[in-house]
């Protein structure tokens, strides 16, 4: 048989890992705050607990998918003495500080504890492209793989149970710049008559994909230095091109609010001597604030 499983949370992403614990065999317990929540999941053959504790008590493998820390202490604080001899995965989206403070409190309670960041939305959950990091317990991650490896490729990060969830929001932080700007971009064509559909899949897709592969070249001069005097697109030019983007983006009615700290961040790299240097000079400014 394979592995019981408890699932804490229905919401979006929660239905989505029960359901796929479910397509997989896994006999599946789930509990949400608001009961009847994902009734699809009924003919799967769901079991639905009662209780938090009914669902902790069902499978040696919890896994906790709710809205934030919070959320998560308030559920589990009750009935912190069921998980003793579980393991317990919190998929929750939280800061290192958090997910080091959860492992040690599990770890008083008796538990196993892996804190996990998922890099995938929810009809990725069990795809090929979904991949969730994991830190913490070596010895959950070891008996566990196989059964978490269902949701997606599982990547263990060390047993600091702080490093999936930093790496999870560095990933995320890199996703929202990316979105940030693509949301700066469409506004500045919105603002003629181009049509945004088509700018996006014959432009920006393209172009964003083309120049994402630079980054390894940024981490590359940062873990090994470069060159001086290298730089292909040295810092001075970028801080004279930007100018142009913001006062492109304000004639054309657009708020620039997006580019503004990069601007800055670029202008203090120019003022503290570093124009003929590349990207990496801003990861070492940034780090040192
Ligand atoms: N959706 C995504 O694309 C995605 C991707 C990666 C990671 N995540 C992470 O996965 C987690 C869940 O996301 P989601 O998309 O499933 O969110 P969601 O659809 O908003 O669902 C939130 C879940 O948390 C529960 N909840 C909220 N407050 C609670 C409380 N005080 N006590 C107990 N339960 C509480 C909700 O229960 P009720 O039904 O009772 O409200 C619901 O089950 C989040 O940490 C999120 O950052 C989501």
């Amino acid at each position: 048989m394979k592995t019981p499983v408890t699932v804490l949370g229905l919401g979006a992403m929660g239905t989505a890992l029960a359901r796929t614990f479910l397509v997989a065999g896994h006999p599946t317990t789930v509990w949400n705050r608001t009961p009847g929540r994902s009734p699809e999941l009924d003919d799967l053959g769901v079991t639905r607990a009662k209780t938090v504790g009914d669902a902790i008590a069902a499978s040696p493998l919890i896994v906790a998918c709710l809205l934030d820390d919070a959320s998560v202490r308030s559920t589990l604080q009750p009935v912190a003495s069921e998980l003793a001899r579980r393991t317990l995965v919190n998929l929750t989206n939280g800061t290192p500080e958090q997910a080091r403070r959860a492992a040690d409190w599990a770890a008083q309670h008796g538990a196993q504890y892996l804190d996990g960041g998922i890099m995938a939305v929810p009809a990725m959950i069990g795809g090929p492209a979904a991949f969730i990091l994991y830190s913490g317990s070596p010895e959950a991650i070891a008996q566990y793989q196989d059964d978490l490896a269902v949701l997606g490729k599982p990547t263990y990060v060390g047993s600091d149970a702080g490093l999936a969830a930093l790496q999870d929001l560095a990933l995320l932080s890199a996703m929202y710049g990316m979105f940030g700007g693509a949301a700066h971009a469409l506004a500045m064509i919105s603002s003629e008559k181009i049509s945004p559909t088509a700018f996006t899949a014959d432009l920006l897709v393209p172009w964003l994909t083309a120049m994402i592969g630079s980054a390894s070249g940024i981490a590359n001069d940062l873990e090994y230095g470069a060159a001086p005097g290298a730089a292909a697109s040295n810092l001075a030019m970028q801080a004279a091109a930007f100018v142009n983007f913001i006062d492109a983006s304000e004639a054309q009615g657009v708020d620039p609010m997006v580019l503004l700290p990069i601007r800055t961040l670029l202008d203090r790299a120019v003022a503290e001597g570093h124009g003929d240097e590349d990207m990496a000079v801003l990861v070492r400014l940034l780090a040192k604030n």
